[in-house]
């Protein structure tokens, strides 16, 4: 074992800045926003003249409703409040709260997921993209529209890391990669603040590892583990400009994460410096009971309060108790002063105190223009992952064919708009029924479409006219997977196949011997083993939004081409699950000994591997080469590879960086991805592709919260999967 060599207590890797990046160089962790002495002279003010209550209430995010007493404004019993989004209903609140004893402004917040009213493909298909410029944009996007309706605030990014495709949520973060992860969060947080609003980077933290996969299940995380893949992509939100922080409904290694001090004092707002504030998830202070964590209201409060949490979401918790609390001497009054400083202070810095409201009157013409709708277009093709496409079926040729288009979905525009609808509406959506219809007559082919069963497909009752329509046709496009319903919050499920009735359908589609092409919808990596046998063309178009039907034609026929990336590792079946490329290797790798790792009825290996996707050419790697073979601290490896384009048609490649510490004084994960660029490559054509990653990111946590480098020898691995590539090495020397 080598000597480990110490570089710094805590995180010091920027991976935002490894991520995409040809030539990434030191870490850029300016924050868009400093501490301004004038403010905090203003909040000084306030704080002075605040009473107990109003100092309170600012502790507080209330839920709006169509009976929403507005008193609660206009009190100032309320600092902040969700779910409103019609305009003049903001602007009305607004007014209200301005009216207030001290004329405070309220914070208006909403889900504003993956769009407000035009709606972009959910998280984990943007995060599918590997494009973190067009993420910012699609955020920038999403917060215009808001910002517009009289909001200030997104109660998004989630950023939660996952390794189990159970549990519902995956659909609403960036998958399984730490430096994917990194990339996506900054990239939304600078995003929706180019667009107007604050983000809230949630849910802080382990979420995502809830045992099972069971929605709010409790997580066991080590400290190394939590700082190496689970906070990277807070961290990197925090350095982006997030203003505030949702803490996470899950208990973290015992302490649920609401009222846990590790996490949100001695990392978040120690550590790292966070200086906007902490909102607790829905209720969760009042839900420190159900962990047996608070044996009453007022300890609820109290426990959260002192851990450092800032702001309750929706409970009455803070209303009841805080001031019993503080007048009993259990929470000191500093404390709530410096929860109400960090309210006020966001509340500054996003201008409501110095610029005037957006006008309600102007705000319809500023949702879903054509640059927008175009936006949520190019993302969704960004988006799409192409994981199966025997004798280069897709892109179809239909002149003078017959299509036949299967499966509800297809028709179905809220299951192209995904989870979280925000203030999307049917009637703007673009299903893939209609935009493939409507290309028919110039493409001098048909459609006809027989759904088969509803998009659940719950009942056999249509399959005959849909088999019949594929007997008729000469080729098949078939959209099945989850409904909008089965993603997102409380919709975790213990078996991932095609829901319902659907596999039944696509088998008997398939008997037809007519080219099927098969068009999943959904949240999350399902099983889908089947298909990836026997159907020739697969393409995963997750939940793609408001435009995502006329994307899906155009990739269907060509006009563009897939460009995703697989963002997590594609199972073959349940029982493999936790499933995820970045794990640790064992004593007996799975080489077909008996005693060896691996199951006596299935694969060990993935269907599809993290980062693997198709396009409508290929590409080959060669001559990886690193600029120099021995580094130190402080040095960046210097990765370059050729990259041919060998197939007939330009296209685009998501260069992957992988590396590999195979021996080490802790067990390292087998790859870890370092840096990865899309490039656009002409057929026959060769790009050198350079990387340079600094020796820094090369390391790992300790338990402690210590972050290492260990001089020795380490091996840089560059493709196009997380297990199709070309590799090198090199020695870290002190
Ligand atoms: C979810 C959050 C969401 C909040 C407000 C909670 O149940 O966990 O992600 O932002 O509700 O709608």
């Amino acid at each position: 074992m080598a000597a480990w060599r110490r570089i710094g207590t805590a995180c010091c890797v920027a991976l935002g800045v490894l991520a995409g990046s040809l030539t990434a160089g030191a870490a850029d962790v300016a924050r868009p926003f400093g501490l301004d002495p004038a403010v905090e002279r203003r909040i000084d003010d306030l704080l002075a003249r605040m009473t107990l209550a109003e100092k309170i209430g600012q502790l507080r995010q209330g839920g709006w409703s169509p009976d929403f007493d507005l008193g609660q404004a206009s009190r100032g019993e309320i600092g902040s409040l969700t779910n409103a989004e019609d305009p003049h209903e903001t602007a009305r609140i607004q007014k209200a709260a301005r009216s207030s004893r001290l004329g405070i402004p309220i914070l208006l917040a909403d889900n504003v997921i993956h769009g407000f009213r035009t709606l972009f493909p959910v998280p984990i298909a943007l995060a599918a993209s590997f494009e973190p410029d067009l993420v910012e944009e699609a955020s920038a996007w999403a917060g215009r529209e808001a910002h517009a309706a009289g909001l200030h605030w997104t109660l998004a990014p989630m950023v939660d890391l996952t390794r189990d495709p159970r549990w519902g949520r995956v659909v609403e973060g960036p998958g399984e990669d730490p430096v994917l992860g990194a990339a996506m969060a900054a990239a939304q947080v600078r995003g929706f603040l180019k667009g107007g609003i604050m983000a809230s980077l949630k849910h802080y933290a382990g979420y995502g590892a809830a045992e099972a996969g069971r929605d709010y299940n409790t997580t066991e995380i080590s400290p190394g583990t939590m700082r190496d893949i689970y906070l990277p992509a807070f961290r990197a939100g925090v350095e982006a400009g997030s203003q505030s922080v949702m803490a996470a409904f899950n208990a973290l290694n015992g302490t649920p994460a609401t009222a846990n001090p590790w996490t949100l004092q001695t990392i978040l707002k120690g550590e790292w410096g966070f200086d906007g504030f902490v909102i607790s998830d829905w209720d969760s202070v009042w839900e420190l009971m159900n962990h047996g964590h608070a044996g009453s209201p007022a300890e609820a409060a109290r426990r959260a309060m002192l851990a450092g949490l800032d702001v309750e979401m929706a409970g009455d918790m803070f209303k009841e108790n805080l001031a019993d609390e503080v007048a009993a001497g259990r929470i000191p009054p500093a404390r709530i002063d410096d929860a109400v400083r960090r309210v006020l202070r966001v509340k500054f810095r996003m201008g409501l105190f110095d610029r005037p409201d957006p006008d309600p009157a102007a705000a319809e013409a500023q949702m879903l223009t054509p640059a927008a709708r175009e936006a949520a277009k190019a993302a969704a093709i960004a988006s799409f992952v192409l994981l199966k496409n025997d004798r280069d079926l897709l892109p179809l040729a239909p002149r003078g064919k017959r299509i036949a288009l299967i499966g509800g979905i297809a028709a179905s525009p809220a299951d192209h708009m995904g989870s979280w609808g925000a203030n999307g509406r049917q009637d703007d959506a673009v299903t893939l029924a209609t935009a493939l219809t409507a290309k028919a007559a110039a493409g001098g082919f048909t459609v006809t479409t027989a759904a088969g069963c509803d998009p659940a497909c719950r009942s056999e009752e249509g399959f005959a006219e849909a088999v019949a329509a594929a007997r008729s046709a000469d080729m098949v496009v078939v959209a099945l997977g989850e409904p909008w319903w089965m993603t997102a919050e409380g919709t975790s499920r213990t078996q991932l196949g095609l829901p319902n009735r659907q596999q039944a359908l696509l088998e008997a589609v398939a008997a037809t011997g007519k080219p099927v092409v098969l068009v999943v919808f959904g949240g999350r990596p399902m099983t889908i083993g089947w298909a990836a046998e026997h159907v020739p063309a697969i393409l995963y178009a997750w939940s793609p939004g408001t435009m995502g039907g006329a994307a899906l034609a155009e990739v269907l026929l060509g006009e563009a081409a897939p460009t995703g990336r697989l963002p997590m590792t594609m199972p073959r079946a349940v029982g493999q699950i936790p499933l995820y490329y970045n794990h640790l290797p064992t004593g007996r790798p799975p080489t077909g000994d008996h005693y060896s790792s691996k199951y006596i009825d299935e694969e060990v290996t993935p269907l599809f591997p993290f980062g693997y996707g198709l396009t409508y050419t290929r590409f080959a790697y060669a001559d990886l080469r690193l600029a120099e073979h021995v580094l130190k601290p402080g040095d960046s490896v210097e990765a370059s590879v050729s990259v041919t384009n060998t197939g007939p048609r330009a296209g685009r490649e998501t260069v992957q960086l992988y590396m590999r510490d195979p021996v080490a004084s802790k067990s390292r994960p087998v790859r870890e991805l370092k840096a990865f660029r899309k490039v656009s490559i002409a057929p026959g054509a060769t790009e050198r592709v350079t990387f340079r990653v600094p020796v820094e990111a090369f390391g790992f946590h300790l338990d402690d919260g210590r972050y290492v480098v260990e001089p020795g020898r380490f091996e840089i691995h560059v493709g196009g999967s997380a297990t199709d590539t070309i590799g090198t090495g090199f020695e870290v020397r002190n």
